[in-house]
């Protein structure tokens, strides 16, 4: 069991992250869901039809390790990727989840490959976000996702679901919340540069930052 004080405490983390991303517009409406693993191994996760800038600390879904609400209000219709984000990478500790505009557009575009959806225009989004695979359609609140974002999951922390936004796991909340605002500049740079001639950092580059900065 999760000491009541670390459970107020990531109760708070989760209201107070989420309050910040619809500040900065990365989130709107009751769009997005955020999530972190408890060291016990259950989840807090933000309710269905929440709006992530005015979430209750104390009536956030608090769920079992296999998906079964524990108390608090219902879950998000995503909780299912949530889960299997977390059953794919053991050290993450946290999930977040958005429809910011720029990711989104990305997500929209048509794409010859699927395995890497934003080149590598900066250092940082090397670091922290590293290569952005597509995720086939589904619909939010389809059961089938699972699947598709477990596969992927296994090998990525961070991942772009088509016509739709990314999925980003952490470390902690703050750590997953850095990659996705990271990636959501990247994603802007993309369409400021737009049909200019650009330079990605190379392969050899890329790697050198790989080996300064490991994950
Ligand atoms: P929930 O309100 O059920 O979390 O769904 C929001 C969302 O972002 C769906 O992708």
């Amino acid at each position: 069991m999760t000491a009541p004080h670390e459970i107020n405490a990531a109760r708070e983390l989760i209201a107070r992250t989420g309050e910040t991303l619809y500040n900065r517009q990365l989130a709107h409406g009751s769009a997005g869901n955020l999530s972190i693993r408890l060291d016990d191994g259950t989840l807090l996760l933000t309710p269905t039809n929440s709006s992530l800038g005015y979430l209750d600390p104390a009536r956030l879904s608090h769920l079992a390790s296999d998906g079964r609400l524990l108390d608090g209000d219902p879950p998000s219709k995503e909780a299912f990727f949530h889960l299997a984000v977390y059953d794919e990478r053991p050290t993450a500790q946290a999930v977040v989840h958005l429809h910011s505009t720029h990711c989104v557009a990305v997500s929209c575009l048509c794409h010859e490959t699927t395995d890497d959806v934003l080149p590598p225009l900066t250092a940082y989004h090397v670091m922290r976000v590293g290569r952005l695979p597509l995720v086939p359609y589904f619909r939010p609140g389809d059961q089938a996702l699972a699947g598709a974002v477990r596969k992927v999951a296994k090998d990525h922390h961070a991942m772009l679901l088509a016509n739709h936004g990314p999925i980003v796991a952490g470390k902690s909340l703050r750590d997953a919340a850095w990659t996705y605002e990271e990636l959501e500049e990247t994603a802007k740079l993309f369409f400021l540069l737009g049909d200019r001639k650009t330079s990605p950092l190379d392969a050899a580059q890329i790697a050198e930052i790989n080996r300064a900065f490991p994950s």
